[in-house]
């Protein structure tokens, strides 16, 4: 199966280690295994357990504490897998197949593009729209969902917007799937990591054509042990697994174990905090950041995620412009062009806030430049 390059995550492991400033991230600065210790993860016996292979889809301990975040989900619901990205990869081989449609909100984290056009899908697009606060454009929608589609993809809340689709904007969304009787994903990385207002409400639940992903990249700091999952009705958790059977087999038995850690009501509370803690501290210095620049860069505040996607007013492609600034002054920021949507750069909120000011300072010096 041929695959596209994933632009945006190329980019990036390209990049990443090599600038002096990442500020392309899109995660809150990561906790430490010394965190998860402090958290209750027995490290001491963990010394002299065999590492073995894990329970492929997860182990019983660790989806039974999953579908307390999912009422009326039973371990039967979930697959465990190795970070988000496997979940969505995962369902979009399982779901679709050569001449499928499949439709997905812009800009959005690009993943399931690339997987539906290696599966021989047609891919409709609706996008999300600046000017009217990240609001769904409808008439598109109409458009991209239609009797043909199979899978419907969104984020929620949305990378790289960072907006929070209205409950009744997702009511509308749920309802359409229905009627064209189309597998609508709803990827929860990012829930947990809102600067303002309530938790966003998971999908799950509202019809059976819902699935969720998930997983600890995002909202609560830990990367890099790579869990995610899939919540999803019991066929497709069925068939969803033979996949992974093939792929990764399933998680790997130590980040199993660090994921029950983290994944307890009371620590999940703790980490959410950490992150909204990181990203609102955060805003403020993109707020003054912004203002230098007398309207040649605006943006929508976001709402959740650890990024704000800014819009700059030139006729130039984003990622000339990120080129150039990674050329001229060693830093590094995503173009919009990776995010399905010209005009806009994305930038990190997570960071430390005197890296963040001094990664803004390189990139200020190259848009002076064009302004
Ligand atoms: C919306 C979304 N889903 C999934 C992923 C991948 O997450 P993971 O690290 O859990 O594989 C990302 C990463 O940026 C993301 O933004």
């Amino acid at each position: 199966m041929k695959m596209d390059v994933f632009e945006m995550e190329r980019a990036m492991s390209t990049w990443e280690n090599l600038v002096d400033y990442d500020i392309s991230e899109s995660g809150v600065k990561p906790i430490t295994l010394r965190n998860l210790v402090e958290m209750g993860f027995d490290l001491d016996t963990w010394m002299d357990k065999p590492l073995k292979y894990s329970q492929a889809n997860g182990t019983i301990e660790l989806r039974q504490l999953l579908t307390g975040q999912y009422p009326g989900a039973t371990i039967d619901h979930i697959e465990v897998t190795n970070g988000t990205s496997e979940a969505n990869y995962i369902l979009a081989i399982t779901l679709l197949d050569k001449g499928d449609e499949c439709a997905l909100a812009v800009p959005n984290y690009m993943q399931l593009e690339g997987i539906a056009h290696a599966a021989g899908a047609k891919v409709n697009k609706f996008r999300l729209q600046h000017e009217n606060n990240w609001q769904v454009d409808w008439d598109e929608f109409e458009k991209a969902v239609n009797p043909q589609t199979k899978l419907v993809y969104i984020t929620r809340p949305s990378n790289p917007t960072g907006s929070i689709l209205s409950e009744s904007a997702l009511e509308r969304i749920v309802q359409r799937c229905e009627e064209m009787n189309a597998w609508l994903i709803s990827d929860e990385v990012y829930i947990g990591a809102e600067l303002t207002g309530d938790r966003t409400k998971t999908c799950w639940g509202r019809s059976d054509k819902v699935i969720v992903t998930s997983g600890l990249s995002k909202a609560y700091g830990i990367p890099g042990i790579r869990i995610g999952w899939i919540v999803a009705d019991k066929q497709i958790i069925a068939d969803a697994w033979s996949q992974h059977d093939y792929i990764t087999i399933g998680p790997n038995i130590l980040s199993d174990a660090l994921a029950r850690v983290a994944v307890t009501t009371e620590n999940r509370e703790k980490l959410y905090q950490r992150t909204r803690q990181a990203i609102t501290n955060n805003l403020e210095i993109y707020r003054q950041w912004i203002k230098e620049f007398n309207g040649f860069l605006e943006f929508n505040e976001p709402q959740a995620g650890a990024f704000c996607f800014i819009k700059y007013n030139a006729d130039i492609p984003s990622h000339q412009i990120t080129e150039k600034i990674i050329k001229e002054q060693s830093t590094l920021i995503a173009p919009g062009s990776h995010f399905g949507m010209e005009g806009f750069f994305r930038m990190w909120l997570g960071g430390n806030p005197d890296y963040i000011k001094k990664g803004l300072t390189r990139v200020g010096n190259v848009l002076k430049s064009i302004m």
